[in-house]
């Protein structure tokens, strides 16, 4: 065999991630302006390594995939694109993948006559919701790890570390943003990012901190922490969370959900049904509401502006007012939106999170009705989440959220990713 072969070979069998001195990973997140969407790249010297390509994040996807082709080439070969392992039908994690199978994308029965020799499964694009048939196989990942303040090189450098990912066509990434070439898993899965490549000892917890701009990187942190930002060096971000249950609908179910007890505005309590559960989604850019709820939520946040003049509704908006007249930071005359979650906890959405700047000195209530038959009633989008450090623990099933940052005198795109040695 080739050497740079049995190299790999002997990193691929190895079965877990061996981690040295810190267990946490960080991964920064980049706003794509136009779409909204939020992606991600192994690597954070973005301009300096052209070779990793961006890729969606998305908190309800089964598997990572991007657009690479496998060849079944009979000569052993190195790093090289193309140059794979795929996996076979019976290894555990092709199972789990394929439990995930969508009913919207296409029947894998063609890909019987390949036998046990592939994996073959049906990556998505989130955006256009069209699926392919392609295969899982193996990657190599470069993370970095953290002691919660800087970056520094992780395991097994310069080769990384094995990943299991699927292949797809190019023609999956149509109206991706053009610099996309996949998708990253942030979800339940066993294949997601949380739990396939985190050291075991901390497996199935990671952060998420999506910048507002993107003008400069958000974060995303692969453990348990600790978390530092720049702004204050002192504060361990977990010290500012707090919790509620976070809910698996099935063992299927990819969604991360929490329940909430009520909405307030201004002490006045919003009507709504008892006990809603809520959907935290990557997908969406702005929190969408069953129409009952969207017509409760905006009459209750109308009433509290009173004497705020509205101007025409700019779509998909429904509610929007002269920017002049609200003001901003701390002389924001935008009301705080108290969410109560199941646990007791306040989740206080703030003006930069519930009014949106649209352009032409207009800003909206950046919520969007979904319908009266919306599948889930209120489903949090990014916008909402943006600068909001979010803490999701999977192995006790619990979110942590810290409301505003930028009212502590920090944001998502405060951590400092000037790489020290390990
Ligand atoms: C990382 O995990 C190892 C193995 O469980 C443990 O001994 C070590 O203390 C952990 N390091 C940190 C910084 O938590
Ligand atoms: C695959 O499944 C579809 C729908 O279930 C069926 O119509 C088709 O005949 C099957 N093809 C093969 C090759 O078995
Ligand atoms: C970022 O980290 C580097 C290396 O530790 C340090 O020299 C620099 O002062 C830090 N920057 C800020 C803004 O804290």
């Amino acid at each position: 065999m080739h050497f740079l072969a049995i190299l790999i070979f002997i990193l691929l069998s190895s079965t877990h991630i061996v981690y040295s001195r810190f267990n946490t990973s960080v991964i920064p997140i980049t706003k794509d302006e136009p779409t909204s969407l939020h992606k991600v790249t192994w690597s954070f010297k973005v301009r300096q390594w052209s070779g990793e390509p961006y890729l969606i994040l998305d908190l309800e996807a089964p598997f990572t995939w991007k657009d690479c082709v496998i060849r079944h080439s009979e000569i052993p070969c190195g790093l090289e694109e193309g140059c794979r392992f795929p996996l076979q039908c019976d290894n555990p994690l092709c199972k789990e993948a394929k439990s995930y199978f969508n009913p919207i994308c296409p029947s894998l029965n063609i890909t019987d006559k390949y036998g046990c020799r592939i994996c073959s499964v049906t990556p998505l694009n989130p955006v256009s919701n069209t699926c392919k048939i392609s295969q899982l196989t193996t990657d190599l990942i470069n993370l970095y790890l953290t002691n919660g303040r800087n970056p520094s090189p992780g395991p097994n450098q310069p080769f990384g570390t094995q990943f299991v990912l699927s292949c797809a066509p190019s023609s999956l990434l149509k109206s991706f943003p053009k610099d996309v070439r996949g998708v990253a898993a942030f979800s339940w899965s066993g294949l997601g990012f949380p739990r396939q490549l985190s050291s075991l000892d901390v497996a199935g917890k990671f952060a998420l901190c999506l910048p507002s701009s993107s003008a400069a990187l958000g974060v995303s942190f692969l453990g348990d922490g600790p978390f530092y930002f720049t702004n204050s060096p002192n504060l361990d971000l977990r010290s500012t969370l707090s919790y509620t249950p976070m809910i698996r609908k099935s063992s299927k179910s990819l969604g991360f959900y929490i329940k909430i007890n009520r909405i307030s505005i201004k002490s006045a309590s919003i009507s709504l049904p008892k006990a809603i559960s809520v959907k935290l989604s990557s997908r969406v850019p702005y929190t969408v509401l069953r129409t009952d709820i969207y017509k409760a939520l905006t009459a209750g946040f109308s009433k509290s502006i009173n004497g705020i003049p509205t101007v025409t509704p700019v779509k998909p908006f429904g509610l929007c007012v002269k920017e002049s007249a609200i003001g901003s930071g701390s002389g924001s005359r935008v009301p705080k939106i108290d969410v109560e979650t199941e646990s007791g906890k306040i989740w206080t959405i703030s003006g930069e999170n519930s009014m949106k700047r649209v352009g032409n000195g207009v800003a909206c209530f950046a919520f969007v009705d979904g319908g009266s038959k919306a599948p889930d009633p209120i489903v949090i989008g990014t916008f909402q989440m943006e600068n909001n450090f979010l803490y999701f623990d999977l192995v006790n099933q619990k979110l942590g959220f810290s409301s505003s940052l930028l009212g502590r005198g920090t944001s998502c795109s405060s951590f400092n990713f000037t790489e020290v040695a390990n």
